[in-house]
């Protein structure tokens, strides 16, 4: 299993790209160059440009928070990921906001998924329970269909380059965060799952990361997890010295462990 710990800011719909240019500069200065760490930045498509002119390769790299499964055509408004490619290196597909409130489904999950790699890029699968599918006891059957669905026609080979997050939706901007155990089980479901359908390289290949309401007092525990391969944090990515002290809890894990 990589020791490395992926770390990725979702900045969802937050600054605009002089803002998201202004705090590149910031976290530039905070954060340094790890060789244990990767760092993601995954702003809206407008600030990718102007980001990968500006940053840094060897601390940062650059992920989009969506994109559409064809390549081009009269698809009015979408960003496709033929068109990502050369600018990302990650797509976060299927996070839960763009499930429950732009209804994207399953299936073109799945094409996502398959777009993104197509690409040559690397997916970031999101899933994750509801709160009361939680309180149905539900959790592990939702992930699993989740998993299922997301990597539908993907091979053994291709996984190497799948990262899945498992991002609890009750978790997501609540501040109520998931417990270290029951993060645990998730990702050793996930694990599981991967090695029955590809294989054990392929279990142990994936990158598995936590994501909900991380910030920089919690995201040692999750960093330490076993199975935990890294996070993916939305609100406290927008506070620069907060995400950099993040990042540097996952390096010095690295460091010592
Ligand atoms: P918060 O860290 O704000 O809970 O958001 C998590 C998330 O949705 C990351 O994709």
């Amino acid at each position: 299993m990589s020791a490395k710990k992926l770390i990725v800011a979702n900045w969802k719909m937050h600054f605009n790209t002089g803002q998201a240019s202004l705090f590149l500069h910031k976290l530039d200065q905070l954060i340094e160059v790890h060789h244990d760490v990767e760092v993601v930045l995954c702003p809206n498509f407008l600030a990718l440009q102007s980001l990968s002119l500006q940053l840094n390769r060897r601390k940062f790299r650059l992920g989009a928070q969506n994109c559409y499964y064809k390549d081009e055509g009269a698809y009015t408004g979408e960003v496709s990921a033929a068109m990502l490619h050369g600018l990302t290196q990650y797509v976060i597909v299927g996070h839960s906001e763009r499930r429950n409130i732009f209804g994207e489904r399953d299936k073109e999950i799945a094409q996502k998924v398959q777009a993104v790699l197509r690409s040559s890029m690397q997916p970031i699968l999101c899933v994750g329970e509801t709160k009361q599918e939680r309180v149905d006891g539900e959790t592990a059957s939702v992930i699993h269909g989740q998993v299922t669905a997301g990597l539908a026609n993907v091979t053994s080979d291709e996984m190497e380059n799948i990262v899945i997050a498992y991002e609890p939706i009750w978790a997501i901007g609540t501040g109520d965060f998931a417990a270290v155990e029951d993060v645990m089980a998730a990702v050793r479901l996930v694990r599981e799952q991967v090695k029955g359908l590809f294989g054990a390289k392929a279990a142990e290949q994936v990158r598995l990361l936590y994501g909900g309401s991380v910030d920089g007092s919690n995201a040692n525990a999750y960093l330490k997890a076993d199975g935990v391969n890294g996070l993916l944090v939305g609100s406290a990515s927008l506070k620069a010295h907060t995400f950099a002290t993040i990042v540097s809890h996952a390096h010095t894990l690295g460091k010592n462990g």
